[in-house]
């Protein structure tokens, strides 16, 4: 894959996504509200419906940054455990019930040992996803469920809104307020990801069955689902 600037390659990806999210979590809340118009609490919240798991459930927010999506988990009523690598994420992180700093590829719970695991946002700055779905599909109980947000490659019909928002507001405004190469960097990851068949067949070949693809944002967000074999 010929990834365009500023995207780092492999080798370099796991450290310059550390550096880059230590720098710019204290605004990283409210540049998320700003960028989205306040959606990404709305997508998060159906990322926590579609888990369809029984209250009490142990739920794993998978790169759980500041800890948006752990709370709209503790708000239905799931135990949760959140997980970054980042210190400087997890120093503002709040609303997870425990908290471990880890990479989520490599994942410190014992296989089939939790009910479910979401994550927002996060899938592309992995160094490998196909790993990342294989660690989820491990350490989720059959039974358990799954449920990942993030960006979406644009399609023809929305690429309006990602060439004028996503790639030229966010970034202006992420200079403005907190890191413009980080918020070039933001947009321009979803080159990372496969296309949608892609990623639902990782989520299949990993071991979850009635996965889906729920497009979400005028097609700019998608969230996948699915149930562990
Ligand atoms: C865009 S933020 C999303 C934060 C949060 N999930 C949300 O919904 O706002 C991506 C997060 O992924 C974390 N991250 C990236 N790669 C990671 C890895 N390999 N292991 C653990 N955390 C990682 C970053 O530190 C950052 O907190």
């Amino acid at each position: 894959m010929t990834l365009p600037a500023p995207l780092p390659d492999a080798a370099e990806k796991a450290r310059v996504v550390e550096a880059m999210f230590d720098r710019i979590a204290p605004r990283y809340g409210l540049i998320n509200h700003l960028m989205t118009g306040g959606l990404d609490v709305v997508w998060r919240r159906r990322a926590v419906i579609e888990l369809r798991l029984p209250r009490g459930a142990l739920v794993a927010d998978l790169a759980c940054g500041t800890g948006q999506l752990s709370r709209a988990l503790g708000r239905a009523g799931y135990r949760t455990i959140g997980v970054d690598s980042s210190a400087g994420m997890l120093a503002r992180l709040r609303g997870a019930d425990q908290v471990v700093r880890a990479d989520i590829l490599d994942l410190p719970f014992a296989a089939a040992s939790i009910d479910g695991a979401a994550s927002g946002f996060a899938l592309r700055n992995v160094v490998d996803i196909g790993r990342c779905v294989a660690e989820m599909a491990r350490v989720v109980r059959p039974g358990g469920r799954v449920a990942i947000l993030d960006l979406a490659e644009p399609r023809p019909a929305t690429h309006w809104i990602q060439s004028t928002w996503i790639e030229g507001v966010v970034p202006r405004l992420g200079a403005l307020l907190s890191d413009g190469e980080a918020y070039r960097y933001l947009p321009a990851s979803t080159a990372y990801l496969p296309d949608g068949d892609g990623l639902v067949g990782m989520f299949r070949d990993a071991g979850f069955v009635d996965t889906r693809r729920i497009l979400l944002g005028f097609g700019t967000v998608q969230l996948l689902v699915g149930t562990r074999a």
